[in-house]
């Protein structure tokens, strides 16, 4: 009861996109926590989707491998490929280091500029800046937010500009965190644009979200400063994070907010992804995922936007950012992310407490939303 007390006050504004009807009492749903969800084994047919069915996550065996372990050599899925963990860890570097410069613009060309309608709308139903964590009867206390994947900072500076004009809550701060450190290097300059008070209140990490107990600041991509053969292997200079250079560790507990925006659909293990955030989130911290999803329930609509999917987006990648592949590789990518409540029942298997159905569908399913409370106790 505690916990449904809890996610009212933590959740407020997804009382009514859960529920879908407002005469019906919100529903909750909880699981006891099993780290064994074996939802990434690899697909061998690409038009289903990677997750297995929720039921067999939850009669697994105590002797099943525990899939929330990160395990460099399990086979994972990268597009339409079967790798192991590893080898997509280094492929999704590749495709973002590739990316990065042109990343802001082709957004805007492959979605019609739709990435930033619902970039507002997750960041306003998440009300930086007022937090049901504060104790007293003013919720504006201090509050840190997590972006993982935060990639060039879109949702990073959408939720400052939230909390300290919006709310006028100066009290927030927020932690930008990637694996990959020319994505973060972009998003460093953007920020300069941003006023002097948020800058401040803004700080870049590198780390893979799977284990955000080693972490470093971001050292800016291509350095300036370190030799091209820096890293702790002797390699030239890479993109992502090397897990040997960590300095820091993001504690547990210490989070109120934990977003990631269409970042963990390119994570090698999704469970252990889910269960660094339910570690680093404060009893009644909030994870919030904004993704692309399914349009299945609409399908002339989904037929559609599968056409433009496959045919015009790597098209476009080509033409404008010369990369015909790693555009190819984000739309299969997208293809392969669970639907809306396989992902759903992923979250309450990593402990967290959801409203109503969980999740919340963004132009007919094409992104959604997903949110879960860490339980207070
Ligand atoms: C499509 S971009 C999203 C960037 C930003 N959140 C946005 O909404 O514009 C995906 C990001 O996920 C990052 N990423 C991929 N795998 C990651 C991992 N294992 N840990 C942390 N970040 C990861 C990529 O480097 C990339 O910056």
């Amino acid at each position: 009861m505690a916990a449904r007390i809890a996610l009212k006050r933590a959740l407020p504004s997804t009382r009514s996109a859960f529920t879908h009807s407002p005469q019906q009492p919100p529903r909750f749903i909880t699981r006891p926590f099993s780290a064994s969800l074996p939802s990434l084994a690899p697909n061998p047919n690409p038009s289903t989707s990677a997750s297995s069915s929720p039921s067999s996550s939850s009669t697994s065996s105590s002797s099943a491998p525990d899939y929330a372990i990160p395990d460099p050599t399990r086979p994972t899925h990268f597009g339409y490929e079967t790798v192991t963990e590893g080898e997509k860890r280094e492929r999704v570097a590749g495709v973002f280091t590739s990316v990065a410069e042109s990343y802001d613009r082709m957004n805007d060309l492959m979605s019609f500029g739709w990435h930033r309608v619902w970039k507002d709308h997750f960041v306003a139903s998440l009300n930086p800046g007022f937090s049901p964590l504060t104790p007293g009867p003013d919720p504006r206390g201090p509050q840190h937010i997590l972006d993982i994947a935060g990639g060039t900072g879109d949702i990073a500076f959408r939720m400052l500009h939230t909390a300290h004009v919006v709310n006028a809550n100066p009290a927030v701060r927020v932690t930008i965190s990637d694996i990959n450190r020319a994505m973060l290097t972009v998003g460093k300059q953007r920020s300069t644009t941003l006023p002097a008070s948020q800058q401040a209140s803004l700080s870049f990490v590198e780390a893979n979200a799977e284990n955000l107990s080693q972490t470093r600041p971001l050292h800016p991509y291509p350095s300036p400063i370190e030799p091209t053969t820096h890293d702790a292997h002797g390699n030239t200079e890479q993109a992502f994070f090397d897990p040997a250079t960590s300095t820091a560790s993001i504690p547990s507990a210490s989070v109120d907010l934990y977003t990631v925006a269409f970042g963990i659909r390119n994570f090698s293990n999704i469970p252990a992804a889910l269960r660094e955030a339910y570690r680093v989130l404060k009893p009644g911290g909030v994870f919030a995922c904004l993704e692309f999803s399914k349009a299945d329930a609409h399908p002339v609509f989904n037929a559609l936007y599968k056409e433009w999917s496959f045919r015009a987006i790597p098209l476009i990648g080509q033409l404008v950012a010369a990369d015909r592949d790693s555009y190819q590789y984000l739309v299969e990518s997208i293809e392969r992310f669970p639907s809306q409540a396989e992902f759903r029942d992923m979250i309450v298997d990593a402990g967290f407490v959801v409203a109503g159905d969980g999740w919340e569908d963004l132009t007919g399913g094409v992104a959604a939303i997903h949110k879960g409370m860490k339980p207070r106790a």
